[in-house]
């Protein structure tokens, strides 16, 4: 049956991935947790995974615990472009709902610091304590994601990149760090990319590509976006905004 093989790993891969809106796909899996990388990986990923696993340290993280409750009191100002539950209207506004704790607690102290210059957030972090970080981290990761959708004319080439990426190019499977329904690894700093606005997610990936993003440690996402074309970063943008589980 060799001839009949589909060229793309994510067809012959041992599991299938969160369904995506507009695609037809169910998810077939419910713990995403539990995905680990597959001998059909290349062995690129699985280089870049372990380097980026060794260099992050997972077994070693240790944060501020931070309080949800209070999180909420001190997010009051957040919520005009955020939205009090972290699923913002406004699609250059990114989601912050479910993103997890140690990715946003990063992104925030990287705001303040100037290292990821937000000019909509001039003089929104200054006054925010290390604690005030955390408990306002604690709050939005709580929070629960809404989806969007995906135009259907993109899936395939948004799935396509998303699920198995694209070796003769150098641009690594998505899956491989955010995992296979784009819901991120909270403990590792990996946000959840699924259901975020698809506008945003395209100025990121311009931005990582540009190199005008460049807080990504170990310049992960700028290696991931380098390669990337107008048109593949649309449609992964796309098939992003529609990913559920
Ligand atoms: C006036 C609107 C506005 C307000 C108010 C605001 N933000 Fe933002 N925020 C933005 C914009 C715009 C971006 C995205 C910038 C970009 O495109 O990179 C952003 C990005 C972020 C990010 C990065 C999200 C990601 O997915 O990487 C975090 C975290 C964040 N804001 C937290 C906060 C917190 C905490 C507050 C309250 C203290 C706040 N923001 C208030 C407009 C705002
Ligand atoms: C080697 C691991 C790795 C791979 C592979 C990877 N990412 Fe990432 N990605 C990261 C990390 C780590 C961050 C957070 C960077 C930071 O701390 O600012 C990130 C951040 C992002 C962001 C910004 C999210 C936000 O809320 O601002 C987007 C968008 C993104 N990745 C998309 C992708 C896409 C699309 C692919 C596949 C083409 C991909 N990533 C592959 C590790 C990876």
């Amino acid at each position: 049956m060799s001839s009949l093989k589909p060229s793309f790993m994510y067809n012959t891969r041992p599991f299938i991935p969160g369904g995506v809106k507009g695609s037809g796909l169910l998810p077939k899996y419910a713990s995403e947790r539990n995905y680990l990388p597959t001998k059909n990986m290349g062995s690129y990923m699985i280089r870049l995974i372990a380097t980026v696993v060794l260099s992050l340290g997972l077994v070693n993280v240790a944060a501020a615990a931070g309080d949800p409750a209070a999180g909420q009191a001190k997010s009051a100002v957040c919520a005009g472009c955020h939205g009090a539950d972290g699923n913002s209207a406004v699609p250059t506004f990114p989601k912050l709902a479910g993103l997890g704790e140690r990715y946003l607690t990063k992104q925030i102290k990287d705001i303040k610091a100037g290292t990821r210059p937000v000019v909509e957030m001039t003089g929104l972090t200054d006054n925010l304590s290390d604690q005030d970080i955390a408990d306002i981290a604690a709050y939005f990761s709580k929070q629960v994601a809404t989806t969007g959708s995906s135009d259907p004319a993109l899936v395939e080439l948004g799935t396509q990149l998303f699920k198995a990426g694209n070796a003769a190019k150098g641009i690594p499977a998505c899956t491989g760090c955010h995992g296979p329904s784009g819901l991120g690894v909270a403990e590792a700093g990996f946000p959840r990319l699924a259901g975020q606005h698809a506008d945003y997610i395209a100025k990121q990936l311009a931005g990582f590509r540009a190199g005008d993003r460049k807080n990504d440690d170990n310049a992960m996402m700028r290696g991931v976006a380098a390669n990337l074309s107008d048109a593949e970063v649309k449609a992964l943008a796309s098939y992003i905004n529609g990913l559920y589980q």
